[in-house]
């Protein structure tokens, strides 16, 4: 297993206070590390804010500032082993990129994941940026600021100025703050830090490196940018925020969901999302558990609205779809994300692969945030048969593809859970 955190050695280090001033806030709400789990044999592990797949945490977050008040002009690294930040180089790191005084680069290193899940890992990482992107656009919004997603950039060229290491890459730009037109190059004093070692001995993934390398861009295209503020309905977002956590299973008789939580949810899950790439692709499939005034069922939501597609009890079929995992079974809901793979390509060629996932994580991530200000608990669910769930859903050929499901309800308490202290 590599080592979950990325060290960019020999570079000054900033101590970040837990939650004052805006960069430790945005980070401690939507980066940082928010429990612990203390396995049977005593060892323990550290869980964050955002949700991985396996916890595994591909997802890295760096950043750079320009005139933000508090922070000398530079790029810097984020470390969530101990709220830290590397400051990798002073200077403008922004120009040419971006107008706004504040940057982050989420990048991914697809070896922590895959050398779990394989080629698998590849869908895996792309979510987890989904996920990573999500909770950082509401912690930026509980402090007043909109987030402007950028997928579409030139990989090498945004590797490059943040000088990411080779096992790094260059996935997801979030502009916090007001975004504005390209300007030119960047210039300035480069301490860059030599990344630590993930694993001795890496296994090579041919087929993702092959993957990835048909989505990447040469050349940023330029497109128009408006930014809007996602505001999310919750008091206290800060702790909503960091007491976020995934079931291990659901409560077979927990609490059952009204129909109009389940409107909100889903209503919340197709909020614009503030980004560069055009459209939506993902239409959302439910199993109806255990919904007051819903029958049991499989419903598709379309245009607002709930549509019976198969009637009875679906929570065999649920489990079984989802890698037989019970927790599909035991949620109150479970969802099925099918995406228009074949529209998202026609419009951004392979580039899409990576955005219908960004779609799909972002979906998640704001299930997870609004199933828990409801008082319930939910999973994301990459473990699926996908061409049981095409068969099952009905899904022609070429007209849709399952890239991730999700389940909630009431969780049953995790022992593992070490008390907060
Ligand atoms: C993309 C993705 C896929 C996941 N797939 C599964 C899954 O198939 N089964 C499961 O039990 N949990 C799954 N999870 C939940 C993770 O295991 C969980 O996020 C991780 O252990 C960290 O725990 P936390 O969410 O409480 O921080 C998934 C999470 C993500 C983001």
């Amino acid at each position: 297993m590599p080592d979950p955190f990325r060290h960019y050695e020999g570079v000054p280090l900033i101590d970040l206070p837990a939650d004052e001033g805006f960069v430790p806030s945005l980070l401690y709400y939507s980066a940082a590390i928010s429990a612990t789990k203390v396995t049977p044999t005593g060892g323990r592990y550290a869980l964050r804010v955002n949700p991985s797949s396996g916890n595994l945490h591909p997802t890295e977050f760096h950043f750079a500032t320009r005139g933000l008040p508090g922070w000398e002009d530079g790029c810097y690294h984020y470390r969530p082993s101990s709220h830290m930040v590397e400051m990798r180089g002073r200077g403008d790191f922004l120009k040419g990129v971006s107008d706004a005084p504040l940057v982050l680069l989420l990048s991914s290193i697809v070896w922590r994941e895959a050398w779990k899940y394989r080629d698998r890992a590849y869908r895996y990482i792309n979510h987890d940026i989904g996920h990573a992107w999500q909770a950082l656009v509401y912690a930026a919004g509980s402090l007043g600021c909109a987030t402007w997603a950028r997928g579409l950039f030139a990989d090498a060229d945004v590797g490059e100025r943040f000088r990411l290491a080779p096992d790094e890459w260059p996935m997801l730009l979030a502009e916090i703050g007001a975004p504005a037109e390209p300007r030119l190059a960047a210039q300035g004093e480069w301490f860059g830090g030599t990344p630590n070692t993930l694993s001795p001995e890496v296994a090579a993934y041919p087929l993702i490196e092959e993957m990835h390398a048909t989505t990447l861009l040469g050349e940023t295209p330029v497109v128009p940018s408006a930014p809007a503020l996602d505001d999310f309905p919750c008091d206290n977002f800060g702790a909503l925020a960091r007491r976020r956590r995934s079931a291990l299973d659901f409560k077979p008789e927990g609490r059952r969901m009204a129909l109009e939580q389940l409107s909100g949810l889903l209503n919340l899950a197709s909020r614009p999302l503030a980004k560069d790439w055009e459209g939506r692709f993902i239409t959302l499939y439910v199993f109806a558990h255990r919904v007051d005034g819903l029958a049991p069922g499989l419903y598709r939501y379309w245009d607002s609205a709930l549509h019976l597609m198969k009637a009875g009890d679906q929570r065999v079929i649920a489990a079984a779809l989802s890698l037989h995992q019970d927790l599909a079974g035991n949620s109150a809901v479970t969802l099925s994300m099918i995406a228009d793979l074949r529209r998202a390509f026609d419009r951004y060629g392979d580039r899409a692969y990576r955005f219908v996932h960004h779609e799909a994580g972002a979906i998640g991530q704001r299930l997870y945030l609004g199933a828990e200000s409801l008082g319930f608990q939910a999973t994301g669910i990459g473990a699926f048969y996908d061409d049981h769930v095409h068969r099952w859903l009905e899904i022609e050929a070429d007209a849709g593809q399952v890239v991730y499901h999700f389940a909630i309800g009431e969780a049953i308490p995790d022992t593992r859970l070490a008390p907060e202290v």
